[in-house]
């Protein structure tokens, strides 16, 4: 008997081409996860999720294969990890229409996209509190709970910002189960730490929504650029350098071995031009993204080979998707 594995389960929310603090945030812990043999992993681009707001058919299909690529690129296996769209899976949207009878409208009145907008508008003077507030924005959590009750994941590795969503649905998956019984497992998350985030170029929080990115599949060239670009104080080359207050330093160490952070560190404290340590940074960034960026271009110059991995990740979710929507329908009285 082997032993009973784990169903590991996560999104991404096609948004273009990620980053360097995505990749160290989000996807190589998630590719840590999924690599681990005690799990049964699903990984599926939430293209629905963005047509919340993306409302351009080029540009969700762009980004949709952006992130797509970027995963495969990186080392994520489609043979090991289940892996699709979520579009590919209609029994998401069975599913989602089930929990949203069970989803008590003040529930999702607390979500914090929504309440954002509310006191946008607020703030706005608006006289429409849900002035710009699509049914899409405010039911998120709630397609967010299907893609994750549907398959019975039992971990869900998520951003910080993705915990509200998953004690909703927890919250949905309980009040569905008081009803009709264990049907629903409910799922435990995995939160990324914020104490983990990585910073900009200008020292800020690395986000899109800074412009301080530095996008993970430049051309080595331009990545050699955003890296001189990085904020650094006026101090002279030969002043010896704390290696822990450096935004140099922090990025160097996600991407070097530890001799080489070691090393790195002596060399701060014996003095280091900024110049230098840039370069040290730029070296070693690129020696690890080298690989991944021929293959990202390689995928996204034949779009055609990212559609038939997705397909066939679909093709092995729905059957599981299938059985579990037959057991719920028989639970509820269809
Ligand atoms: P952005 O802030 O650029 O819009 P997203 O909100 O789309 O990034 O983030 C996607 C994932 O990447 C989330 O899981 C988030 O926690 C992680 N992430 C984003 N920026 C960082 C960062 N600077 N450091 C660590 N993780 C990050
Ligand atoms: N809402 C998540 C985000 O913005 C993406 C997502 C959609 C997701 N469905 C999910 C994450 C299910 C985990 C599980 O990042």
């Amino acid at each position: 008997m082997g032993m009973i594995k784990k169903t590991l389960l996560t999104g991404v929310k096609p948004t273009g081409m990620p980053h360097v603090g995505n990749f160290l945030g989000a996807i190589r812990p998630a590719l840590a996860l999924a690599e681990q043999e005690s799990y049964n992993s699903f990984l599926f681009i939430a293209d629905y999720h963005s047509l919340t707001h993306v409302h351009k058919a080029e540009e969700l299909r762009q980004m949709t294969y952006e992130v797509a690529a970027t995963w495969l690129a990186l080392g994520l296996d489609p043979e090991k990890s289940v892996f699709y769209r979520q579009s590919d899976v209609p029994e998401v949207f069975e599913l989602n229409w089930i929990l949203a009878c069970f989803s008590p409208k003040g529930l999702l009145n607390r979500a914090h996209a929504y309440k954002a907008k509310l006191q946008d508008n607020q703030e706005a003077g608006r006289s429409d509190p849900d002035y710009g507030v699509n049914m899409g924005l405010f039911t998120y959590p709630l397609l967010m709970a299907a893609d994750i009750l549907l398959f019975s994941a039992d971990q869900v590795p998520v951003g910080e910002d993705q915990v509200q969503h998953l004690e909703i649905a927890r919250d949905i998956a309980q009040k569905f189960n008081n009803n009709y019984g264990p049907l629903l497992k409910v799922p435990e998350f995995l939160v990324q730490k914020e104490s983990k985030l990585v910073p900009g170029l200008d020292g800020r929080k690395m986000s899109k929504s800074y412009g301080n990115t530095i996008p993970l599949f430049v051309p080595s060239n331009r990545l050699r650029k955003l890296v001189m670009k990085i904020k650094t104080d006026s101090s002279p080359p030969e002043a010896p350098k704390d290696p822990n207050d450096s935004l140099i330093f922090t990025l160097y160490r996600e991407f070097a071995s530890a001799e080489e952070v070691d090393s790195f560190a002596d060399h701060y404290r014996r003095g280091i031009s900024w110049g230098e340590a840039k370069e040290a940074l730029y070296q070693v960034m690129d020696r690890t993204l080298s690989e991944p960026r021929a293959r990202y271009e390689e995928l996204m110059a034949d779009t055609r080979q990212v559609d038939q991995l997705l397909l066939s990740g679909a093709e092995r979710a729905r059957p599981l998707a299938q059985s579990k929507l037959k057991e719920l329908r028989k639970a509820i009285g269809l």
